[in-house]
């Protein structure tokens, strides 16, 4: 049973006041806040069990290791990949992007090979394939998306030529909520031999994932979004791709044996995961997905459904207000512009004095930006202890901007 009201009893944060009011708390897709059990496993760590991981002997670090390592379990059971193997700890999607392009696509892309995005992309999922347009060469082909926001996965597929060498999508969009058809994508591009990375950042958040049904070679989260520590965050690799990576950092853990000649390296997943990782914020995420798997991410998706019906209908009577990329089937996420001349920053900032919190500016995904031909917009992204009443604050704070500046 989903009860939003016990379900915001667990996270602290949602009690206190901001500039004297209620926090309403609409930024959750830039961050979400965190349940009380995963403040209590970071105090626990730290206060009663912790060391460094994989290295010493002694209890603590022995348990420090079976708590940290026990994550990638439970990360692969959240994701439904295969096995723990198939995973390696980052710091967060942008690590897990940057970790392909490095060590899996920089050795083996050439000038003139092909990464085909779609304009939906978050700047992580961007700047990386920059990179090696930039070092390399390589020729990004962008698939944009309708004014709905919605993204064609047929348009994708047709985009995908002999020079293609790696199809890098989100699977919903941090701006529009748009929810991107992946596993047809996946499926179609398997067929035609060309690797596809799913940015998970947002969609993992909102609805079951199942990387084995989707057919994705690779798949970012990141934990802060999961109501998990910042800094913590995995992505799953295909056993066949993982076997084709070089190294990325070089240091302790990731080796099994250095000499002044030669390094031989650990097995994967280790190979990519070198130095000190995130111990206490790894161990966090862990608590924060069997929180997430607790409450059911179907039971979530459920009501983060009614949540975006109802924000709709509301948003959509306010006929001087116009939502960016309405699509159909998209999550609870609505980035929307004011008719006239009000900039969202002042949207933004008049709403946080009603304390609620929202993001403006162009949260990063310019090309999209550029795509709507707009500068910025106001976002109000909602997580699993969001309600209608909260709708209701920000409809009413948003007809005070209206008045304001119309
Ligand atoms: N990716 C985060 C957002 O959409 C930071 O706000």
């Amino acid at each position: 049973m989903f009860n939003v009201e016990t379900i915001r009893g667990d996270f602290p944060i949602l009690s206190r006041h901001v500039n004297g009011k209620p926090l309403v708390y609409l930024d959750n897709g830039a961050s979400a806040q965190k349940p009380q059990v995963v403040i209590d496993a970071i105090l626990q760590s730290y206060s009663q069990e912790y060391a460094n991981v994989h290295r010493g002997l002694h209890y603590l670090s022995n348990l420090a290791t079976e708590k940290y390592e026990a994550v990638r379990g439970k990360v692969a059971r959240f994701l439904n990949a295969a096995s723990e193997h198939d995973i390696v700890f980052t710091t967060g999607t942008t690590e897990g992007i940057n970790l392909i392009s490095y060590a899996w696509a920089a050795p083996r892309f050439q000038a003139g090979d092909e990464i085909v995005l779609s304009i939906l992309e978050h700047h992580a999922n961007i700047v990386p394939w920059h990179f090696l347009r930039e070092r390399l060469g390589v020729v990004l082909k962008w698939v944009e998306c309708d004014l709905n926001g919605d993204l064609d996965p047929q348009a994708v597929i047709d985009a995908i030529g002999p020079r293609t060498r790696l199809v890098a999508i989100t699977q919903m969009s941090n701006v529009t909520g748009t929810v991107v058809d992946v596993a047809t994508i996946c499926h179609a591009a398997r067929a035609k031999g060309v690797p596809v990375l799913v940015d998970g950042s947002q969609s993992a958040v909102h609805m079951p994932v199942d990387v084995q049904a989707m057919g994705c070679d690779f798949f970012a989260i990141t934990g802060h979004k999961l109501y998990g520590p910042s800094g913590s965050g995995a992505i799953y690799i295909r056993p066949e791709r993982m076997a084709e990576m070089r190294p990325f950092l070089g240091g302790g853990d990731m080796i099994r044996e250095v000499t002044r000649e030669a390094v031989i390296y650990n097995d994967p997943p280790m190979k990519f995961e070198a130095g000190t990782p995130g111990i206490v914020q790894q161990i966090g995420f862990g608590v924060a997905l069997d929180y997430l798997t607790g409450l059911g991410m179907a039971n979530i998706a459920a009501h983060e459904r009614q949540l975006r019906d109802y924000a709709r209908a509301r948003l959509s009577g306010l006929n001087w207000l116009n939502i960016q990329g309405d699509s159909a089937g998209k999550g609870a996420i609505f980035s929307f512009t004011l008719q006239g001349q009000a900039h969202a920053h002042d949207i933004s900032t008049v709403l946080d004095k009603k304390g609620i919190a929202v993001r403006a500016g162009t949260h990063c995904a310019m090309p999209l930006m550029q795509h709507f031909g707009l500068s910025a917009t106001c976002r109000a992204s909602f997580g699993l202890y969001n309600t209608p009443a909260e709708v209701d604050k920000l409809i009413d704070a948003l007809e005070l901007c209206h008045d304001l500046f119309a």
